[in-house]
């Protein structure tokens, strides 16, 4: 029989218990057995970013964090960033800049956006940059992805 782990979390500020196999990872578990689909897989190595959540505040990749690891925690995806039924500030940056092509990228720099725009209000573009260097986005949209955040941040407007 295969061991299972009870998780209490907070999970976007309400409180939710899942029972998973041992090993399950937090991005698996957000994806399968609590239908928050935002956050997304692509190499489930630590190496894109597309995965990327906060777990007590810090942004994470969540397929290199076991779902047990966040017992207890507070964990905050995508899903999560805006309120009252409103996307937030930086989300809207991003519609209004054209930074989404496929998408799939875009939940996981979102949140490290998200994460860089706390810690430095008015980041530079080599801030940026810098802020979302663990993020891939394979269609290329670089550009729009850092205009995005400058906008929410208040620059001007720089996709040219
Ligand atoms: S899916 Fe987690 S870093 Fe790529
Ligand atoms: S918008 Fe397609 S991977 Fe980034």
């Amino acid at each position: 029989m295969s061991e299972t782990a009870r998780v209490s979390l907070t999970l976007n500020g309400e409180p939710r218990t899942v029972e998973i196999g041992a090993g399950r990872t937090l991005l698996d578990t957000l994806r399968w057995e609590l239908d928050l689909t935002g956050t997304k897989e692509c190499c489930a190595a630590g190496e894109c970013g597309a995965c990327t959540v906060y777990l007590d505040g810090e942004a994470v990749n969540s397929c290199l964090v076991l779902a047990a690891e966040a017992d207890g925690r507070e964990v905050t995806t995508i899903e999560g960033l805006g309120s009252g039924g409103r996307l937030s500030r930086l989300q809207e940056a991003f519609l209004e800049t054209g930074a989404i092509q496929c998408g799939f990228c875009i939940p996981g720099m979102v949140v490290a956006a998200d994460a860089l725009l706390r810690e430095t209000p008015r980041p530079t573009l080599d801030e940026v940059l810098q802020g979302l260097s663990g993020n891939l986005c394979r269609c290329g949209g670089y550009t729009r992805i850092c205009a995005a955040v400058l906008r929410a941040a208040g620059a001007a407007d720089v996709t040219g």
